[in-house]
């Protein structure tokens, strides 16, 4: 791991910091929060392992070791999800046979003193337990419980995925190969406009796509029909692109007729809606939905001659197969980029899986909400908490 000048990962312990382990109970914070599917007898299994998987080489680390290892999550969000889908039980069998030995325990956000790091819920979590790893980088975002009490009670450590992640990504912010291309899409730019004042200021070119988009076209006085906008947010997103040249938009979009229907389950029966490539501005009544081809052949060109790249989030409404090929177009392009490649989780990592390129980009994230706020802020709470672990190295000696 290369704790480079400038890293986030200074000062934070890594495994070897714990010292020996050798019949310790280890206490290892992982993000198991993967998604379930019911099997419609009442069962649910993990319809996709990758998270799990990533874990593995920690666990295997302490195990050789000799720890005893338990690991603890969060699975979904027990307050507005259905309790079936946020038991562990069905990520407790995948771990049996990626990790006999483990144990795990139940879903974390069961109780209430997780998400609100209630002290006594961390004395509770940490009992019985000899040293604390988390493993959990697609989470690290959130001061819960779990993820910064355990660092002010136990010798603590970053897990060896947890510190790929905040080494590749943390990168980014220090000393990327240029030219660095990001680009950035999904639907609520309210929630992204710190990340892409960061990303504007760190990269050469960033390029925006998604539903956010219109929100800019808005800022630049353009018309936008009925696609989705953020109205009190236009006004930031026209200072950001005053301050950025290297802001690229789309120069033409895929839009829906006037009352067209969209979604993962278009009507089966009857005419389907129609679809029709437009400039920046929308005729009345018209919803934008996908990057238009001039703007997948424009963004494909600007990542091939890139040496970095990074993505996060489709380019238009990907559950309905008519507005996929933007995002597509990209996938193909981040994979055949010769540069250093980093796609950020969730939509944008189910994309390049789904078409089979997730072998083709040099790193997949575990995090999308993580990878972002680390973008965003050089630093995730999870992080500070484990500097102030006991056993953590001084800045001087990372
Ligand atoms: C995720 O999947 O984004 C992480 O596990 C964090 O989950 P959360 O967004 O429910 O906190
Ligand atoms: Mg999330």
């Amino acid at each position: 791991m290369s704790r480079r000048i400038g890293s986030p990962l200074i000062g934070v312990p890594l495994l070897e910091d714990l010292g020996a382990v050798d019949g310790a109970a280890v206490l290892v914070r992982t993000d198991f929060n993967v998604p379930v599917e019911s099997d419609g007898d009442g069962t649910c299994h993990v319809v996709d392992d990758f998270r799990i998987r990533t874990a593995l080489p920690t666990i295997e680390w302490l195990q050789r070791r000799g720890a005893r290892v338990t690991a603890a999550s969060h699975l979904g969000r027990p307050t507005n999800d259905e309790p079936e889908r946020c038991s562990m039980e069905p990520v407790r069998r995948a771990l049996r046979t990626l990790a006999p030995d483990v144990r795990l325990l139940e879903n974390l956000r069961f109780d209430p003193g997780e998400e609100a790091n209630d002290p006594a819920f961390v004395d509770r979590l940490v009992q019985g337990f000899d040293a604390y790893v988390n493993e959990a980088f697609g989470v690290a975002h959130r001061a819960h419980a779990s993820l910064v009490g355990p660092p002010t009670r136990l010798p603590s450590a970053a897990g060896i995925r947890l510190a790929e992640e905040v080494d590749v990504l943390g990168g980014l912010l220090v000393n990327p190969a240029r030219p660095f291309v990001a680009v950035v899409g999904g639907g609520k730019v309210h929630d992204k406009l710190g990340v892409l004042r960061s990303l504007a200021d760190k990269a050469d070119v960033l390029l925006i796509g998604g539903a956010m988009a219109f929100t800019f076209f808005a800022a630049m006085g353009r018309e936008v029909g009925a696609s989705l906008l953020d109205a009190e947010h236009i006004e930031s997103c026209a200072r950001l692109l005053a301050e950025h040249s290297n802001i690229v938009l789309p120069t033409d979009v895929l839009a829906l007729e006037p009352g067209g229907v969209f979604g993962s389950s278009p009507p089966a029966v009857g005419p389907r809606s129609d679809t029709k490539v437009v400039g920046q501005e929308l005729p009345y009544g018209w919803k934008g939905l996908d990057i238009g081809p001039d703007t997948a052949e424009a963004f494909a060109a600007t990542i091939g001659s890139a040496r970095t790249v990074f993505w996060n989030g489709p380019l238009g409404a990907i559950e309905d197969e008519r507005f996929a090929s933007g995002t597509r177009r990209l996938a193909e392009a981040v994979a055949a980029c010769a540069g250093y490649t980093i796609v950020g989780g969730g939509d944008s990592a189910m994309v390049v899986d789904g078409l089979g390129l997730a072998d083709r980009i040099d790193f997949v994230s575990t995090g999308g909400g993580a990878s972002l706020s680390l973008l965003e802020n050089g630093d995730l709470p999870a992080l500070a908490a484990l500097r102030g672990a006991s056993n953590a190295p001084s800045p001087g000696r990372s």
